[in-house]
């Protein structure tokens, strides 16, 4: 990955302007909230949200949490019931996350919810985090600030420390007082579940829920994201690392030797390109397949560095046996 010089933005309306202006123009501001810092990039921008997988390093599309600041933005991209709104005013701003039914047309990446029909949202209650947020307007997508494998950072030396060089800016607004990463929450129609516990005890919810959440290991209750995330398949059979696909086969490309594909996840050959265009690409491949009675989609090799990983990760699932 080429490297790029990150800068140290102080916590002023200069640097709040600042901020905003990498965000709208698609670049990366790691920012802090009372868990842990987040790194962030616009949720609505399919290249700016490949950005943060490429500079963490992550080995698969991971769902993204994303940042508000108020309800009511919210609400302009997932979907709330009486029990998810009591949770928002109870909790709200603060460390939980809520997992909801993402509202269609919300205008998001789908590389924010990696292809799901879900949406993890917060709104956290760090001041200066809020205030990031209300001048942005609108949705940032931020997983924590720590390449992959590594801990989370809770202030911008830690940040700098692993991410200099791959992001554009980190905002430096002291150590965040948590220090844990949100309580990550789902609720359904008979009660909630705990996804990951975090910044906000369990217990707390339980007691303004009057019920137990539901906890990962039971055996009766959805599953980690990872197995979520392998829920989303095309309908269609699925051949990987196809250069000379046959007649039976609808042809997927990527870069510019692909004469004859129906789509191409990038003319250029660009990883983060690609990235930004899977899922939706998928789901047109899918389309395509049906509508013309092929069910095999051909995809051609994608190099297995950077980006690259993670696509490869996401395709190798969705060609798996089901
Ligand atoms: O405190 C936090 O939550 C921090 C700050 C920056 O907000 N963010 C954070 O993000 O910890 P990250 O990417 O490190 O963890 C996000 C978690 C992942 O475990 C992911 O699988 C889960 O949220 N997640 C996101 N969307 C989901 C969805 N639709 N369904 C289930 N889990 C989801
Ligand atoms: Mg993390």
């Amino acid at each position: 990955m080429e490297q790029i010089k990150t800068e140290t933005l102080l916590s002023d309306a200069a640097g709040i302007s600042c901020a905003v202006a990498i965000w709208q123009a698609g670049g990366l501001v790691a920012f802090p909230t009372e868990t842990v810092y987040g790194l962030g990039a616009d949720a609505t921008n399919g290249t700016a949200v490949a950005r943060i997988y490429e500079a963490k390093g992550r080995p698969a599309f991971n769902p993204l949490i994303i940042h508000v600041a108020d309800i009511a933005t919210a609400k302009q991209f997932a979907e709330f019931d009486t029990l998810a709104e009591n949770l928002a005013l109870a909790f709200w701003p603060g460390p939980l996350s809520l997992v909801l039914p993402l509202k269609t047309n919300s205008g998001l990446s789908p590389l924010v919810t990696a292809g799901l029909s879900t949406l993890a949202v917060r709104i956290p209650q760090n001041p200066l985090a809020q205030r990031l947020l209300s001048a942005f307007g609108g949705a940032i997508a931020a997983p924590s600030a720590n390449p992959s494998g590594k801990i989370s950072a809770t202030s911008a030396s830690h940040v700098l420390a692993s991410l200099s060089g791959r992001i554009d800016a980190v905002m430096d607004g002291g150590t965040c007082n948590v220090g844990l990463e949100s309580t990550i929450v789902a609720p359904g129609t008979s009660g909630a579940a705990l996804l990951r516990p975090g910044g906000l005890p369990a217990e707390a919810i339980e007691a303004m829920l009057g019920l137990k959440l539901t906890r990962q290991d039971d055996p009766d209750q959805p599953t980690s994201p990872g197995q979520l995330a392998s829920h989303y398949a095309p309908s269609a059979q699925i051949a990987l690392n196809v250069t000379a696909p046959d007649n039976t086969m609808i042809w997927l490309g990527f870069g510019p030797d692909c004469t004859g594909a129906a789509l191409n996840l990038s003319q250029a050959g660009d990883l983060r390109e690609a990235a930004a265009n899977l899922f939706a690409v998928l789901h047109e491949m899918d389309r395509l397949a049906q509508e013309k009675n092929l069910n095999v989609i051909a995809i051609a090799p994608v190099p297995n560095t950077g980006l690259g990983v993670a696509i490869n990760d996401r395709l190798k699932r969705a060609a798996a046996p089901r």
